[in-house]
């Protein structure tokens, strides 16, 4: 999260300071009811079955993928399919290597650990964390200076979930210690209609097929937003309508909200429009672009590149991003063409 995240539209992926609540509220908490990413869940079912028969901790598994796509989500149906304790925690949370073995040893066979933001531990945790995934033991020093003794201390089995918006950030040692590693992609309009359709129920506000329809559409792909905007349209619904959420409405208030088709943020668009207006549609350097938009670099590569890229509005390429044919379609910004021919 950022510091500035208040100023920010409601289609910002990242979850807003008072969304814990409903993120915890509208949580899938099985496998069934966990929406989409079906090829994940069956081998994650597999994986868990598997474990549980032979009465085993499940492999270390890895999430990554853009934020609200549902990382947090499936480590604790990991935790609950499993008939275990979830125990979880964040990298820069886990400050010392004390604090790590303090984590570790309170840990029940086959619990889970897990760790948000695993990019963020600190060098010295991670390296301490080693024997721990792979062993089962940690080293533990008693006392200090040249009476300073090292023992193992043996742990019980225990499956860590790491979650993170960048694996490219992770280091080889840590990453190839997973058994399993899932990456997360953006949901299909028709996964998250469905996810807008429970969440309403779950809301207990009658929202209709149509409307379940364009809130999907205007996403971004990911299961956080679509839930917000069903909360905030409830609240239009329930002000200025009827309490129920039919298409008027819908549109009504995706307008008022700004949400343009693409579900695009304000962030999406300054983006684009610095590639398109100042860099004459790109290629441009991700420094160059995160200097114009006044945006740290790593988050428009983890948040919003990677929407842009799947969807066609941009590309890269080895000299940098260029803004597509449809970005300048969507932005209402005639197309030219690059006379050096470095537009794909
Ligand atoms: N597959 C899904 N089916 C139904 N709802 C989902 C699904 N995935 C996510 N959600 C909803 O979206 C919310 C956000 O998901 P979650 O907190 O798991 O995202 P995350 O990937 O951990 O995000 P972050 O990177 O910001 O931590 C959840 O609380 C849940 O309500
Ligand atoms: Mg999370």
């Amino acid at each position: 999260m950022t510091e500035d995240q208040t100023d920010r539209g409601v289609v910002e992926p990242e979850a807003l300071e008072d969304e814990r609540n409903f993120d915890v509220a509208l949580r899938p908490v099985d496998l069934n009811e966990y929406v989409g990413q079906k090829k994940h869940v069956d081998n994650l079912r597999v994986f868990i079955e598997a474990a549980r028969r032979r009465g085993e901790a499940l492999d270390h598994v890895l999430f990554c993928g853009p934020p609200g796509l549902g990382k947090t989500t499936l480590a604790h149906i990991i935790a609950r399919e499993m008939g275990v304790t979830i125990h979880a925690t964040s990298g820069p949370a886990i400050d010392h290597k004390g604090t790590l073995a303090a984590l570790l040893s309170k840990l029940s066979p086959r619990d889970v650990l897990f760790i948000d933001e695993i990019h963020r531990l600190n060098p010295v945790v991670e390296e301490n964390l080693y024997p721990a995934i792979e062993d089962f033991e940690i080293d533990i020093v008693a006392g200090d200076g040249p009476h300073a003794s090292s023992y193992k201390l043996p742990l019980n089995p225990f499956t860590l979930v790491g979650a993170t918006t960048r694996t490219g950030l992770l280091t080889s040692p840590l990453l190839s210690r997973f058994g399993v590693n899932i990456r997360l992609d953006y949901y299909p309009a028709e996964d998250l209609e469905k996810i807008v359709v429970r969440s309403a129920g779950l809301l207990d506000v009658p929202v209709d097929a149509d409307s379940a329809i364009e809130i999907a559409g205007r996403a971004r792909g990911t299961p956080r937003i679509a839930n917000r905007l069903l909360r905030r349209l409830r609240d239009f619904a329930q002000v200025e309508g009827t309490g129920k959420i039919d298409l008027d409405c819908a549109r009504h208030a995706l307008e008022r909200l700004e949400v343009d088709e693409a579900g695009f943020d304000e962030m999406d668009r300054k983006i684009l429009l610095a590639i398109i207006e100042k860099f004459d549609g790109g290629p441009v350097g991700i420094e160059t672009i995160a200097a114009a938009v006044s945006e740290p670099r790593d988050t428009i590569e983890d948040v919003y590149e990677p929407y842009l890229l799947q969807n066609g509005f941009l590309q890269r390429t080895p000299r940098g991003r260029v803004a597509t044919r449809h970005a300048y379609a969507h932005m209402g910004i005639p197309f030219k063409d690059d006379p050096q021919g470095s537009l794909i």
